[in-house]
């Protein structure tokens, strides 16, 4: 059965998908059953003559029968139609010609019969048919994942700083996660880092044990004993916690740690480098505010707000308290502070000699603000809807 195409009474999505699907699988089969130059004409005329060939037949009964709410959607679909059509009737005779040619030359090592050459009919047998029109596999090129993309353009703020990168395991001992980093065997400072320990580490002392960092800070011992001062690295990872999965929260997400240390760095330095890295990632207006807060291997510590990118500050937006600083104009973003002299000690640094400063912020949180996501969980899951957005 020829394809007719059908009045139109339904517009609905379902109606319209269905419609259209019905028309593409009538080009199809009719353009697989053109066999000569002459089915090709006819095949032609049929869908693209201008007078009421097939796509002049949806003008009338598809486009001007959709009532005026449907008008634009029934518009779309016919006008993605047209080039298809037209591609359906280009590539059918492409494949006419081609197969014409390739079955009065030889094939490879094969010898097509002499009654076949110069047949402008081409064989038919579908197992032969060499289709050189047929489009090529398309491989989707890809692009950097938001969280990557986020963490790169922070290395980029600290590099042009004249920061160098440094990595570490994500596998980490107790010494580095904890000892060094001035958490004692069992102060209750650990209990604020929901540790996933590596089971069956018993036997061992203390601080070989193994677990999975539960932050970047260990770069910062693993650097300390590796080079001497002066340091300026940022270490970007992946950490892991065990907090249940909700909106704002992952088991797994990133963190970026900074640590300069030197002679003579100050508070002030810590400062001026973070409201600097601020303002690169989220724009000259934003202010940054350091808030007294406590991490074992700083002092003092603090934690960085930056005043809210959604509300300019103001704690409100269109009349209504912004829901994203919770009306107070202000969003945390960091944890800070000048390196606690206990930890120079594990690291074989002269605390009289140097200070330094270091910072740890969430890479997701960041993006979070940035691309204005809802939802943390979207990073991890790899639906290419959301990731196609960043492209
Ligand atoms: N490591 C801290 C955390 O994950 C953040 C931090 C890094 C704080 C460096 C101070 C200095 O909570």
């Amino acid at each position: 059965m020829p394809y007719t195409v059908r009045n139109l009474t339904d517009f609905s999505t379902e109606a319209l998908d269905s419609a259209v699907s019905e028309l593409l699988s009538g080009l199809e089969q009719e353009s697989a059953a053109v066999g000569s130059e002459n089915d090709w004409k006819a095949f032609r005329d049929r869908w693209i003559a201008r007078k009421n060939g097939i796509f002049t037949q949806l003008n009338e009964l598809w486009l001007k029968a959709a009532p005026g709410p449907n008008k634009r959607d029934v518009g779309r679909r016919v006008n993605e139609l047209k080039p298809q059509i037209e591609q359906a009737v280009n590539a059918t005779y492409a494949r006419l010609v081609s197969g014409a040619l390739f079955k009065g030359r030889s094939v490879g090592r094969a010898r097509v019969p002499d009654s076949a050459q110069d047949s402008p009919v081409p064989h038919r047998d579908e197992s032969e048919r060499l289709d050189i029109t047929l489009p090529g596999i398309r491989r989707p090129i890809g692009a950097e994942h938001p969280v990557i993309k986020t963490m790169n353009e922070m290395i980029g703020v600290f590099r042009n700083l004249g920061y160098s990168v440094e990595e570490g395991p994500e596998i980490e001992t107790d010494f580095y996660n904890f000892e060094a980093l001035n958490f004692p065997p069992n102060h209750p400072a650990r209990d604020t880092q929901d540790t996933l320990f590596i089971a069956g580490q018993e036997s061992r002392p203390m601080r070989d044990r193994l677990l999975l960092r539960t932050h970047t800070s260990p770069v910062q011992i693993r650097t300390m004993q590796k080079i001497k001062p002066p340091v300026r690295v940022v270490c970007p990872g992946k950490v892991h916690r065990n907090d249940a999965l909700d909106a704002t929260h992952s088991p797994i997400f990133h963190q970026i740690e900074g640590l300069a240390v030197d002679t003579n760095i100050t508070f002030c330095d810590l400062k001026g480098t973070l409201d600097h890295a601020m303002k690169a990632m989220f724009g000259s207006s934003v202010k940054t505010r350091f808030y007294p807060s406590f991490f074992p291997f700083t002092e003092p510590s603090a934690d960085v707000q930056i005043s809210c990118i959604f509300c300019d500050g103001k704690g409100a937006r269109d009349g209504a308290p912004c829901r994203n600083c919770k009306a107070s104009g202000w969003i945390e973003l960091l944890g800070c502070g000048m390196v606690d002299p206990n930890v120079y000690g594990f690291v074989d640094y002269d605390p009289a000699k140097v200070s330094g400063f270091a910072f740890g912020m969430g890479v997701e949180r960041i993006a979070i603000l940035k691309y204005g996501v809802d939802d943390i969980q979207l990073f991890f899951q790899g639906d290419v809807r959301f990731l196609e957005q960043f492209l």
